[in-house]
């Protein structure tokens, strides 16, 4: 029977199935609910930056040490100058502000940590290197196996450069693995002046592991109403194929290992993101449509494919099909549909 196990961030875990942050892993009956589906990991839902600063502002401004509301002024112009005691303040946000947000995601962590016997990866929403950092500090405290940072930065800015936007992740990276041992692993989207470029330095700073990628918001317009919503909050099962181009192109070049997150929803798409050289996938969507037996199915349908092929462990067969091993490499740069295009009439 094949060995479906990985490494992955430092840990043996028992296959590549991951359950990704969501609502799902949000409360400690979804995160059981995850571990009894046979995941072999769970990222919880995420604490955003803004939720950090949110209260340490409030903290500061409530016990007086924001003495000229320069938190509300805004964070970038003022923290680097000011010698605010953050330890402090998030002690007392762990210990006497149980009823506040931060409070409850570090009880949240503990009792995840508790509840499961598989690994219980926390995870942070956050678009700056401002100084919510030392709250990354405060869940490894909790008891988190590792963190996984979600970064998502939209270069929607005109006067900023493309250098610019990509520092800010280097700059989270560094800050968050000042405060932590566990491992960090970094959750981006694809806006990158030079993607590839981009994901092999990152991969270079100390990561544990790169997931590609998030889903961003789609925006939609309704044109009855005239209002900007979104239809498509979870992700089609065809979604995979851009993830499966930049795992494939990725593998072998970047120096920890990917994960793919986005349209997994079938063990036949997890096949493929292995084959292209994915460690694990993280799966959401799936779980939505289909509840937690999509899980099993998924790690069940690995297992029966591995033993079909005759492969005794995911290493046998995982990057088989990165760009570097495929005979056509140019298959998985291609972008333009000319012959299929004219084929069509
Ligand atoms: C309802 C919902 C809530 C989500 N919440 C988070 C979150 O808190 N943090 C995060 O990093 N990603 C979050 N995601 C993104 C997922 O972790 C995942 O990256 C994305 O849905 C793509 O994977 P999928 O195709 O399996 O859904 C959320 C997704 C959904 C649908």
């Amino acid at each position: 029977m094949a060995d479906l196990s990985i490494q992955y961030l430092g840990m043996k875990l028992k296959n590549p199935v991951i359950i990704g942050s969501s609502g799902m892993t949000g409360t400690i009956a979804g995160v059981k609910h995850a571990a009894e589906s046979g995941a072999s990991a769970v990222v919880l839902k995420s604490i955003f930056e803004e939720q950090i600063l949110h209260e340490m502002d409030n903290y500061l401004t409530d016990t007086g040490k924001d003495t000229d509301n320069s938190f509300q002024k805004g964070y970038q112009s003022v923290l680097s100058e000011r010698e605010y005691d953050y330890e402090e303040a998030y002690s007392y946000l762990k210990d006497h502000a149980k009823n506040l947000t931060l409070g409850k995601y570090l009880s949240f962590v503990e009792e995840a940590k508790k509840s499961v016997d598989i690994p219980v990866i926390a995870s942070i929403n956050c678009t700056t290197a401002y100084d919510w950092h030392y709250f990354a500090r405060k869940i490894e405290e909790a008891g988190a196996d590792a963190l996984e940072l979600n970064v998502y930065v939209l270069p929607s800015n005109t006067m900023k450069k493309s250098a610019e936007n990509e520092k800010v992740y280097f700059d989270i990276v560094e800050a968050v693995l000042k405060q932590v041992s566990i491992p960090v692993s970094l959750k981006i989207g694809y806006y990158f002046s030079g993607l590839a470029t981009t994901a092999i330095d990152l991969s270079k700073t100390g990561i544990g592991s790169l997931v590609l990628f998030n889903r961003p918001f789609h925006p939609d317009i309704d044109i009855n109403t005239l209002e900007v919503n979104s239809k498509y909050l979870l992700s089609d099962p065809s979604e995979y194929s851009h993830v499966l181009r930049w795992i494939a192109l990725l593998s072998g070049r970047v120096a920890c290992p990917l994960v793919a997150t986005t349209g997994v929803h079938t063990a036949e798409t997890a096949i493929k993101q292995l084959l292209a050289g994915a460690t694990s996938v993280e799966v959401v969507s799936a779980m939505y449509k289909h509840g937690y037996p999509v899980i099993s199915e998924i790690i069940a349908g690995i297992e029966h494919w591995m033993d079909a092929k005759g492969y005794g462990s995911i290493e046998d067969f995982r990057g088989k099909m990165n760009q570097q091993s495929i005979s056509n490499p140019a298959e998985f740069e291609r972008v333009q549909f000319m012959r299929l295009y004219s084929e069509i009439v």
